[in-house]
């Protein structure tokens, strides 16, 4: 999905603000778990979020996308950092938090592969820990007709990435039109990212499926609310 934009990937999402994030996720976790010393970051993406953890937790990841591995592992030496499926990934060990941020549940489009990847996240938490998964949109907030732009300006390299929501059922359609220009000249190519739009009571009804205790934050560290999850006692 990402393999074309991969090294673009913390230019185009510059307009997050990573350190702010990260501070709440600290927060949320001295909270649930004040004596969290291991994270487990799955879908960590170019690991942002686990570089500034780092300086305060043990963190390894795991991502579908080979090429944000390597980044994750050069940014995070620390860390192992393994390409794996979040339905499916084994990394032989338990966490005391096991995240999954900025939407990346939504990828799973099916019921089933959302309670697999939870049953999985389940069996990596150590007793007292706590799992956070931040969702993407609930269908009632997807708006399909809307276009969007997002771009980079830099003395060597510009980007504009552009789209228009759409949806096909209950699952949204990203189909994502890059303009990128560097000193070799202009390329353009298209990515579909496809999510699917779950609403609260289904993700509640999966975790509970996934037999987890769960409590719903609509507004979360980025304002598309957050799961927080525990073992059941
Ligand atoms: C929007 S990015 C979020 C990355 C990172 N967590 C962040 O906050 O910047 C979504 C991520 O989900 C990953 N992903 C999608 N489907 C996946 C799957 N089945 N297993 C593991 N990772 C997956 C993608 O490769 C991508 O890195």
């Amino acid at each position: 999905m990402y393999s074309k934009t991969a090294e673009l990937y913390d230019k185009i999402y510059g307009f997050k603000d990573y350190n702010d994030e990260a501070r709440r996720i600290r927060e949320l976790i001295s909270l649930e778990v004040p004596s969290a010393k291991t994270v487990l970051d799955v879908a960590c993406g170019t690991a942002e979020h686990a570089k500034l953890l780092s300086a305060h937790y043990s963190i390894d990841g795991i991502d579908l996308q080979p090429e944000f591995v390597d980044i994750a592992a050069e940014k995070v030496p620390s860390g192992t950092f393994k390409v794996a499926d979040m339905r499916s990934f084994d990394m032989g060990k338990r966490y005391d938090v096991v995240q999954c941020l900025f939407s990346s549940i939504g990828y799973l489009l099916k019921e089933e592969d959302v309670v697999q990847a939870l049953e999985c996240f389940k069996r990596h938490l150590n007793p007292g820990g706590v799992i956070l998964v931040e969702p993407w949109f609930q269908p009632e907030r997807w708006t399909a007709g809307l276009p969007w732009m997002v771009t980079v300006e830099e003395p060597n390299l510009k980007i504009c990435r552009m789209n228009v929501s759409e949806n096909e059922g209950r699952v949204s359609v990203l189909n994502f039109h890059y303009l990128i220009a560097d000193p070799s000249g202009v390329s353009h190519f298209e990515e579909k990212h496809l999510l699917a739009l779950y609403k609260v009571e289904e993700m509640l009804s999966f975790f509970e499926k996934a037999e987890l205790a769960v409590t719903y934050d609509p507004e979360g560290i980025f304002g598309r609310g957050m799961y927080v999850a525990r073992l059941k006692s």
